[in-house]
Protein backbone atom coordinates (compact mmCIF):
# COMPACT_ATOMS: atom_id res chain seq x y z
CA UNK A 1 0.00 0.00 0.00
CA UNK A 2 1.18 3.29 -1.10
CA UNK A 3 0.95 5.32 2.59
CA UNK A 4 2.19 2.11 4.28
CA UNK A 5 4.08 3.17 7.48
CA UNK A 6 3.17 7.07 7.18
CA UNK A 7 1.83 8.78 9.87
CA UNK A 8 -1.10 11.53 8.88
CA UNK A 9 -2.15 14.01 11.22
CA UNK A 10 -5.56 15.50 9.96
CA UNK A 11 -6.67 18.70 11.44
CA UNK A 12 -10.32 19.68 10.72
CA UNK A 13 -11.53 23.00 10.52
CA UNK A 14 -15.31 24.26 11.17
CA UNK A 15 -17.15 24.53 7.93
CA UNK A 16 -19.86 22.28 5.73
CA UNK A 17 -16.57 20.94 3.88
CA UNK A 18 -15.78 18.77 6.97
CA UNK A 19 -18.32 16.37 6.03
CA UNK A 20 -15.45 15.33 2.97
CA UNK A 21 -13.12 15.08 5.57
CA UNK A 22 -14.89 11.67 6.89
CA UNK A 23 -13.77 10.49 3.48
CA UNK A 24 -10.30 11.82 3.22
CA UNK A 25 -9.58 9.84 6.70
CA UNK A 26 -11.06 6.62 4.58
CA UNK A 27 -9.09 7.09 1.36
CA UNK A 28 -5.51 7.92 3.73
CA UNK A 29 -6.22 4.53 5.63
CA UNK A 30 -6.93 2.54 3.02
CA UNK A 31 -4.15 3.08 1.38
CA UNK A 32 -2.22 2.03 4.60
CA UNK A 33 -1.84 4.94 6.45
CA UNK A 34 -1.96 5.93 10.36
CA UNK A 35 -4.44 9.32 10.88
CA UNK A 36 -4.59 11.24 14.02
CA UNK A 37 -7.63 13.73 14.21
CA UNK A 38 -7.19 17.31 16.01
CA UNK A 39 -10.95 19.05 15.48
CA UNK A 40 -11.54 22.47 16.15
CA UNK A 41 -14.46 23.51 18.34
CA UNK A 42 -16.17 24.61 15.09
CA UNK A 43 -15.41 21.13 12.84
CA UNK A 44 -17.84 19.72 15.77
CA UNK A 45 -20.44 21.59 15.04
CA UNK A 46 -20.40 19.90 11.46
CA UNK A 47 -19.19 16.33 12.34
CA UNK A 48 -18.93 14.42 15.40
CA UNK A 49 -16.19 13.04 17.13
CA UNK A 50 -17.76 9.68 17.31
CA UNK A 51 -17.90 9.20 13.21
CA UNK A 52 -14.50 10.95 13.02
CA UNK A 53 -12.90 8.84 15.80
CA UNK A 54 -14.51 5.70 14.28
CA UNK A 55 -12.83 5.91 10.98
CA UNK A 56 -9.60 7.71 12.15
CA UNK A 57 -9.59 4.11 14.73
CA UNK A 58 -8.47 6.51 16.96
CA UNK A 59 -8.83 9.15 20.01
CA UNK A 60 -10.07 12.33 18.36
CA UNK A 61 -8.17 15.29 19.71
CA UNK A 62 -9.92 18.32 20.21
CA UNK A 63 -8.77 19.98 23.48
CA UNK A 64 -6.10 22.17 24.21
CA UNK A 65 -6.24 21.75 28.46
CA UNK A 66 -7.87 18.64 28.44
CA UNK A 67 -5.36 17.00 30.70
CA UNK A 68 -6.09 12.98 29.73
CA UNK A 69 -4.94 14.71 25.93
CA UNK A 70 -2.41 16.55 27.58
CA UNK A 71 -0.84 13.54 29.79
CA UNK A 72 -1.28 10.39 27.05
CA UNK A 73 0.09 12.87 23.96
CA UNK A 74 0.65 16.53 24.27
CA UNK A 75 0.55 19.07 21.71
CA UNK A 76 3.79 19.05 20.96
CA UNK A 77 4.17 15.02 20.50
CA UNK A 78 1.41 15.30 18.61
CA UNK A 79 2.77 17.72 15.96
CA UNK A 80 5.99 15.95 15.96
CA UNK A 81 4.58 12.44 15.51
CA UNK A 82 4.18 12.80 12.15
CA UNK A 83 5.10 12.54 8.47
CA UNK A 84 2.63 15.08 7.14
CA UNK A 85 0.18 18.08 8.96
CA UNK A 86 -3.04 18.22 6.62
CA UNK A 87 -5.36 21.03 7.04
CA UNK A 88 -9.13 20.02 5.99
CA UNK A 89 -11.00 21.90 5.48
CA UNK A 90 -8.89 24.78 6.24
CA UNK A 91 -11.01 27.52 6.94
CA UNK A 92 -10.35 31.35 6.37
CA UNK A 93 -9.81 31.27 10.59
CA UNK A 94 -7.16 28.44 10.56
CA UNK A 95 -5.33 30.37 7.69
CA UNK A 96 -5.55 33.79 9.76
CA UNK A 97 -4.23 32.06 13.10
CA UNK A 98 -1.13 30.63 11.20
CA UNK A 99 -0.77 33.28 9.30
CA UNK A 100 0.14 35.36 12.37
CA UNK A 101 0.92 33.08 14.64
CA UNK A 102 -2.03 32.58 17.07
CA UNK A 103 -2.35 29.48 19.52
CA UNK A 104 -4.90 30.12 21.31
CA UNK A 105 -6.46 25.86 20.90
CA UNK A 106 -5.31 22.56 20.22
CA UNK A 107 -5.21 23.07 16.12
CA UNK A 108 -3.21 26.16 15.59
CA UNK A 109 -0.92 25.20 18.44
CA UNK A 110 0.05 21.84 16.90
CA UNK A 111 0.26 23.95 13.69
CA UNK A 112 2.69 26.51 15.02
CA UNK A 113 4.60 24.08 17.08
CA UNK A 114 5.01 21.39 14.06
CA UNK A 115 8.67 21.09 12.43
CA UNK A 116 6.62 19.22 9.79
CA UNK A 117 5.48 19.82 5.94
CA UNK A 118 1.51 21.44 6.10
CA UNK A 119 -0.79 21.42 3.56
CA UNK A 120 -4.11 23.21 3.70
CA UNK A 121 -6.77 21.74 1.58
CA UNK A 122 -8.93 25.71 1.75
CA UNK A 123 -12.64 25.67 2.32
CA UNK A 124 -14.73 28.66 2.30
CA UNK A 125 -17.95 31.18 0.65
CA UNK A 126 -16.02 32.61 -2.63
CA UNK A 127 -16.30 36.21 -1.10
CA UNK A 128 -14.19 34.85 1.69
CA UNK A 129 -11.66 33.72 -0.32
CA UNK A 130 -11.15 36.49 -2.26
CA UNK A 131 -11.39 38.77 0.07
CA UNK A 132 -7.76 40.88 0.54
CA UNK A 133 -7.16 39.81 4.39
CA UNK A 134 -7.55 35.69 3.12
CA UNK A 135 -5.53 36.33 0.50
CA UNK A 136 -2.73 37.55 2.45
CA UNK A 137 -2.83 35.33 4.73
CA UNK A 138 -2.47 32.89 1.70
CA UNK A 139 0.48 34.63 0.02
CA UNK A 140 2.58 34.75 3.69
CA UNK A 141 1.92 31.19 4.48
CA UNK A 142 3.06 30.40 1.16
CA UNK A 143 5.91 32.39 1.90
CA UNK A 144 6.28 30.66 5.22
CA UNK A 145 6.44 26.81 2.83
CA UNK A 146 3.00 25.58 3.71
CA UNK A 147 1.38 23.82 0.82
CA UNK A 148 -1.72 24.41 -0.45
CA UNK A 149 -4.22 22.54 -2.49
CA UNK A 150 -7.66 23.67 -4.22
CA UNK A 151 -9.38 25.66 -3.30
CA UNK A 152 -11.66 24.69 -6.85
CA UNK A 153 -14.55 26.65 -8.50
CA UNK A 154 -18.15 25.26 -8.07
CA UNK A 155 -20.80 25.60 -6.96
CA UNK A 156 -21.17 26.34 -3.02
CA UNK A 157 -22.92 23.76 -0.45
CA UNK A 158 -24.77 26.27 1.56
CA UNK A 159 -25.78 28.70 -0.57
CA UNK A 160 -26.79 28.72 -4.82
CA UNK A 161 -23.68 31.25 -4.78
CA UNK A 162 -20.73 29.82 -7.32
CA UNK A 163 -17.00 30.57 -7.54
CA UNK A 164 -14.10 29.44 -6.01
CA UNK A 165 -13.52 28.45 -1.86
CA UNK A 166 -14.98 24.64 -2.87
CA UNK A 167 -12.59 22.03 -0.78
CA UNK A 168 -10.64 19.91 -3.47
CA UNK A 169 -11.89 16.44 -3.33
CA UNK A 170 -10.62 13.97 -1.40
CA UNK A 171 -8.64 12.00 -3.90
CA UNK A 172 -7.38 15.15 -5.02
CA UNK A 173 -5.80 15.73 -1.67
CA UNK A 174 -4.70 12.33 -1.18
CA UNK A 175 -2.76 12.98 -4.44
CA UNK A 176 -1.08 16.06 -3.30
CA UNK A 177 -0.14 14.14 -0.08
CA UNK A 178 1.48 11.53 -1.97
CA UNK A 179 3.25 14.45 -3.87
CA UNK A 180 4.28 16.04 -0.83
CA UNK A 181 5.60 12.66 0.61
CA UNK A 182 7.37 12.13 -2.97
CA UNK A 183 5.99 8.63 -2.77
CA UNK A 184 3.92 8.81 -5.75
CA UNK A 185 4.62 5.93 -8.54
CA UNK A 186 7.74 6.33 -10.16
CA UNK A 187 6.38 4.82 -13.73
CA UNK A 188 9.87 6.18 -15.62
CA UNK A 189 12.24 4.88 -12.87
CA UNK A 190 15.02 2.63 -14.41
CA UNK A 191 14.83 4.87 -18.18
CA UNK A 192 17.01 7.25 -19.34
CA UNK A 193 15.54 10.25 -21.10
CA UNK A 194 17.63 13.00 -23.31
CA UNK A 195 15.89 16.37 -22.83
CA UNK A 196 17.16 19.40 -24.87
CA UNK A 197 15.92 22.70 -23.95
CA UNK A 198 17.16 26.74 -24.41
CA UNK A 199 18.31 28.47 -27.17
CA UNK A 200 21.69 27.88 -28.96
CA UNK A 201 23.79 30.68 -29.30
CA UNK A 202 26.28 30.32 -32.54
CA UNK A 203 29.54 32.82 -32.83
CA UNK A 204 29.88 35.23 -35.36
CA UNK A 205 32.48 37.03 -33.83
CA UNK A 206 33.88 37.06 -29.65
CA UNK A 207 31.30 39.36 -28.77
CA UNK A 208 28.49 38.75 -31.04
CA UNK A 209 26.18 35.70 -31.88
CA UNK A 210 22.83 34.28 -33.38
CA UNK A 211 20.36 32.81 -30.94
CA UNK A 212 16.32 32.00 -30.99
CA UNK A 213 14.13 33.50 -28.63
CA UNK A 214 13.61 30.87 -25.72
CA UNK A 215 14.03 31.29 -22.31
CA UNK A 216 14.30 27.38 -21.61
CA UNK A 217 11.26 27.25 -18.60
CA UNK A 218 9.14 24.38 -20.93
CA UNK A 219 12.21 22.06 -21.54
CA UNK A 220 13.24 22.45 -17.78
CA UNK A 221 9.93 21.51 -16.70
CA UNK A 222 9.55 18.65 -18.83
CA UNK A 223 13.30 17.67 -17.29
CA UNK A 224 11.94 18.04 -13.64
CA UNK A 225 8.61 16.65 -14.52
CA UNK A 226 10.53 12.84 -15.95
CA UNK A 227 12.97 13.33 -13.31
CA UNK A 228 9.84 13.54 -10.69
CA UNK A 229 8.12 9.97 -12.18
CA UNK A 230 11.74 8.42 -11.83
CA UNK A 231 13.67 8.74 -15.02
CA UNK A 232 17.38 9.07 -15.61
CA UNK A 233 17.26 12.74 -17.32
CA UNK A 234 20.18 13.91 -18.66
CA UNK A 235 19.22 17.98 -19.78
CA UNK A 236 21.47 19.40 -22.27
CA UNK A 237 20.72 22.97 -22.07
CA UNK A 238 21.73 25.89 -24.61
CA UNK A 239 22.43 29.43 -22.48
CA UNK A 240 19.48 30.26 -20.10
CA UNK A 241 18.90 32.44 -17.20
CA UNK A 242 17.34 30.31 -15.24
CA UNK A 243 18.43 27.11 -12.75
CA UNK A 244 19.40 23.53 -13.03
CA UNK A 245 16.56 21.74 -12.55
CA UNK A 246 16.86 19.21 -9.11
CA UNK A 247 17.12 15.63 -9.77
CA UNK A 248 18.27 16.11 -12.96
CA UNK A 249 21.77 15.54 -14.89
CA UNK A 250 22.17 18.84 -16.67
CA UNK A 251 24.85 19.31 -19.38
CA UNK A 252 25.36 22.92 -20.62
CA UNK A 253 26.50 23.76 -24.22
CA UNK A 254 26.58 27.10 -26.01
CA UNK A 255 26.05 26.02 -30.14
CA UNK A 256 23.94 23.63 -32.12
CA UNK A 257 27.02 21.49 -33.12
CA UNK A 258 27.91 20.86 -29.11
CA UNK A 259 24.16 20.00 -28.18
CA UNK A 260 24.52 17.37 -30.84
CA UNK A 261 27.83 15.66 -29.91
CA UNK A 262 26.78 16.04 -26.19
CA UNK A 263 23.38 14.41 -27.34
CA UNK A 264 25.24 11.76 -29.43
CA UNK A 265 27.34 10.89 -26.71
CA UNK A 266 24.28 10.23 -24.44
CA UNK A 267 22.60 7.62 -26.54
CA UNK A 268 21.96 5.04 -26.19
CA UNK A 269 18.06 6.41 -24.09
CA UNK A 270 14.74 4.82 -23.82
CA UNK A 271 13.38 8.33 -25.10
CA UNK A 272 14.71 12.14 -26.56
CA UNK A 273 12.49 15.05 -25.88
CA UNK A 274 14.24 17.76 -28.41
CA UNK A 275 12.91 21.03 -26.70
CA UNK A 276 15.43 23.45 -27.74
CA UNK A 277 14.82 26.48 -30.12
CA UNK A 278 18.40 25.28 -32.27
CA UNK A 279 20.15 28.07 -34.16
CA UNK A 280 19.13 26.47 -37.52
CA UNK A 281 22.30 28.45 -38.94
CA UNK A 282 25.37 29.82 -37.81
CA UNK A 283 27.74 31.72 -39.58
CA UNK A 284 30.48 29.65 -41.34
CA UNK A 285 33.39 31.34 -40.02
CA UNK A 286 33.47 32.88 -36.44
CA UNK A 287 36.18 36.00 -36.54
CA UNK A 288 38.74 35.89 -34.45
CA UNK A 289 38.43 39.57 -33.67
CA UNK A 290 35.55 41.65 -33.15
CA UNK A 291 33.95 43.30 -36.09
CA UNK A 292 34.62 46.90 -36.44
CA UNK A 293 32.86 49.14 -38.09
CA UNK A 294 35.13 50.74 -40.95
CA UNK A 295 33.56 53.86 -42.64
CA UNK A 296 33.12 53.04 -46.06
CA UNK A 297 32.84 49.56 -45.93
CA UNK A 298 29.30 48.75 -45.10
CA UNK A 299 28.49 45.58 -42.66
CA UNK A 300 30.28 42.56 -42.67
CA UNK A 301 28.61 40.04 -45.34
CA UNK A 302 28.25 36.83 -43.20
CA UNK A 303 27.98 33.61 -45.45
CA UNK A 304 25.43 31.40 -43.04
CA UNK A 305 25.48 27.50 -42.96
CA UNK A 306 22.94 25.35 -42.19
CA UNK A 307 23.54 23.84 -38.67
CA UNK A 308 23.02 19.66 -38.23
CA UNK A 309 19.50 19.22 -37.13
CA UNK A 310 19.62 16.89 -33.85
CA UNK A 311 16.00 15.85 -33.57
CA UNK A 312 16.48 14.31 -37.27
CA UNK A 313 19.91 13.34 -36.58
CA UNK A 314 18.16 10.99 -33.20
CA UNK A 315 15.25 10.11 -35.06
CA UNK A 316 16.72 8.55 -37.93
CA UNK A 317 19.79 7.04 -35.70
CA UNK A 318 20.74 3.21 -35.80
CA UNK A 319 20.66 3.78 -32.19
CA UNK A 320 17.39 5.45 -31.91
CA UNK A 321 15.48 5.69 -29.06
CA UNK A 322 12.73 3.63 -28.74
CA UNK A 323 10.48 6.98 -28.39
CA UNK A 324 11.26 10.47 -29.86
CA UNK A 325 9.41 13.67 -29.21
CA UNK A 326 10.01 17.00 -31.26
CA UNK A 327 8.45 20.41 -30.91
CA UNK A 328 7.30 22.40 -33.34
CA UNK A 329 7.47 26.19 -33.00
CA UNK A 330 5.16 27.61 -35.55
CA UNK A 331 3.63 31.17 -36.75
CA UNK A 332 1.39 29.26 -39.39
CA UNK A 333 0.02 26.02 -40.85
CA UNK A 334 0.43 24.58 -37.47
CA UNK A 335 -0.85 21.00 -37.56
CA UNK A 336 0.07 20.74 -41.20
CA UNK A 337 3.80 21.60 -40.59
CA UNK A 338 3.89 19.42 -37.46
CA UNK A 339 2.90 16.53 -39.43
CA UNK A 340 5.46 17.09 -42.16
CA UNK A 341 8.27 17.22 -39.40
CA UNK A 342 7.14 14.50 -37.66
CA UNK A 343 7.87 12.61 -40.91
CA UNK A 344 10.54 14.15 -41.59
CA UNK A 345 12.74 13.82 -38.88
CA UNK A 346 11.40 10.25 -37.26
CA UNK A 347 9.52 11.62 -34.40
CA UNK A 348 6.74 9.82 -32.65
CA UNK A 349 5.31 12.69 -31.45
CA UNK A 350 5.41 16.44 -32.09
CA UNK A 351 4.25 18.91 -29.93
CA UNK A 352 2.96 21.77 -31.97
CA UNK A 353 2.66 25.41 -30.47
CA UNK A 354 2.09 28.75 -31.77
CA UNK A 355 4.74 31.59 -31.69
CA UNK A 356 3.36 33.92 -33.81
CA UNK A 357 2.48 36.23 -30.47
CA UNK A 358 5.78 37.78 -29.93
CA UNK A 359 5.81 38.19 -25.95
CA UNK A 360 3.50 34.62 -25.90
CA UNK A 361 4.69 31.48 -25.40
CA UNK A 362 8.49 32.45 -25.67
CA UNK A 363 9.54 33.49 -22.42
CA UNK A 364 6.28 33.62 -21.01
CA UNK A 365 4.75 31.05 -18.03
CA UNK A 366 1.61 29.54 -20.21
CA UNK A 367 1.38 27.06 -23.14
CA UNK A 368 -1.25 25.91 -25.64
CA UNK A 369 0.18 23.04 -27.43
CA UNK A 370 -1.18 20.04 -29.96
CA UNK A 371 0.04 16.54 -29.51
CA UNK A 372 0.48 15.75 -33.67
CA UNK A 373 1.64 11.62 -34.03
CA UNK A 374 0.49 8.90 -36.58
CA UNK A 375 -2.58 8.58 -34.37
CA UNK A 376 -4.31 12.11 -35.33
CA UNK A 377 -3.89 15.08 -33.27
CA UNK A 378 -5.00 15.73 -29.81
CA UNK A 379 -5.53 19.26 -29.02
CA UNK A 380 -4.75 20.15 -24.88
CA UNK A 381 -6.03 23.78 -23.31
CA UNK A 382 -4.05 26.44 -22.41
CA UNK A 383 -2.15 25.81 -18.70
CA UNK A 384 1.26 26.02 -17.36
CA UNK A 385 4.04 24.85 -19.24
CA UNK A 386 4.49 23.32 -15.62
CA UNK A 387 0.87 21.44 -16.40
CA UNK A 388 2.50 20.94 -20.14
CA UNK A 389 5.53 19.37 -18.91
CA UNK A 390 3.84 17.29 -16.13
CA UNK A 391 1.19 15.77 -18.50
CA UNK A 392 3.80 15.42 -21.56
CA UNK A 393 5.80 13.53 -18.98
CA UNK A 394 2.59 11.04 -17.84
CA UNK A 395 1.81 10.93 -21.88
CA UNK A 396 5.88 9.28 -22.19
CA UNK A 397 5.45 6.92 -19.25
CA UNK A 398 2.24 5.60 -20.88
CA UNK A 399 3.93 5.02 -24.04
CA UNK A 400 7.37 3.54 -22.64
CA UNK A 401 4.75 1.18 -20.56
CA UNK A 402 4.04 -0.68 -23.80
CA UNK A 403 7.95 -0.64 -24.74
CA UNK A 404 10.30 -3.20 -23.23
CA UNK A 405 14.14 -2.87 -23.46
N1 LIG B 1 15.61 20.87 -33.88
C1 LIG B 1 16.83 20.26 -33.70
N2 LIG B 1 17.92 20.72 -34.35
C2 LIG B 1 17.83 21.74 -35.24
C3 LIG B 1 16.59 22.38 -35.43
C4 LIG B 1 15.49 21.92 -34.74
O1 LIG B 1 16.92 19.32 -32.90
N3 LIG B 1 18.91 22.16 -35.85
C5 LIG B 1 14.42 20.35 -33.21
C6 LIG B 1 13.82 21.26 -32.18
O2 LIG B 1 14.36 21.02 -30.90
C7 LIG B 1 12.35 20.88 -32.27
C8 LIG B 1 12.15 20.50 -33.71
O3 LIG B 1 13.42 20.19 -34.16
O4 LIG B 1 12.08 19.73 -31.50
C9 LIG B 1 11.48 21.53 -34.57
O5 LIG B 1 12.20 22.70 -34.67
P1 LIG B 1 11.67 23.95 -35.55
O6 LIG B 1 12.67 25.02 -35.45
O7 LIG B 1 10.30 24.25 -35.19
O8 LIG B 1 11.67 23.33 -36.97
P2 LIG B 1 12.71 23.41 -38.12
O9 LIG B 1 13.13 22.03 -38.43
O10 LIG B 1 13.76 24.36 -37.77
O11 LIG B 1 11.84 23.92 -39.31
P3 LIG B 1 11.40 25.40 -39.67
O12 LIG B 1 12.42 26.32 -39.05
O13 LIG B 1 11.40 25.38 -41.12
O14 LIG B 1 10.04 25.56 -39.09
Amino acid sequence: MILSGKRILLIIGGGIAAYKALDLIRRLRERGAAVRVVMTAAAQEFVTTLSVGALAADHVFTDLFDRNDEHDVGHIRLSREADLVVVAPATADLMAKLANGHANDLASTVLIATDKQVLMAPAMNPKMWSHPATRRNRATLQKDGIAFIGPAKGEMAESNEAGEGRMAEPLEIVAAIEALLDIRPKPLAGRKIIVTSGPTHEPIDPVRYIANRSSGKQGHAIAAALARLGADVRLVSGPVGIADPAGVTTLHVETANEMKDAVEQLLPADAAVFVAAVADWRSETSAGEKFKKVAGEGPPALQMIENPDILAGVGHHKRRPSLVVGFAAETQDLVKNAEAKLRKKGADFIVANDVSRVGGVMGGDRNRVRIVSKAGVDEWPEMSKDEVATRLAALIAERLKTITV
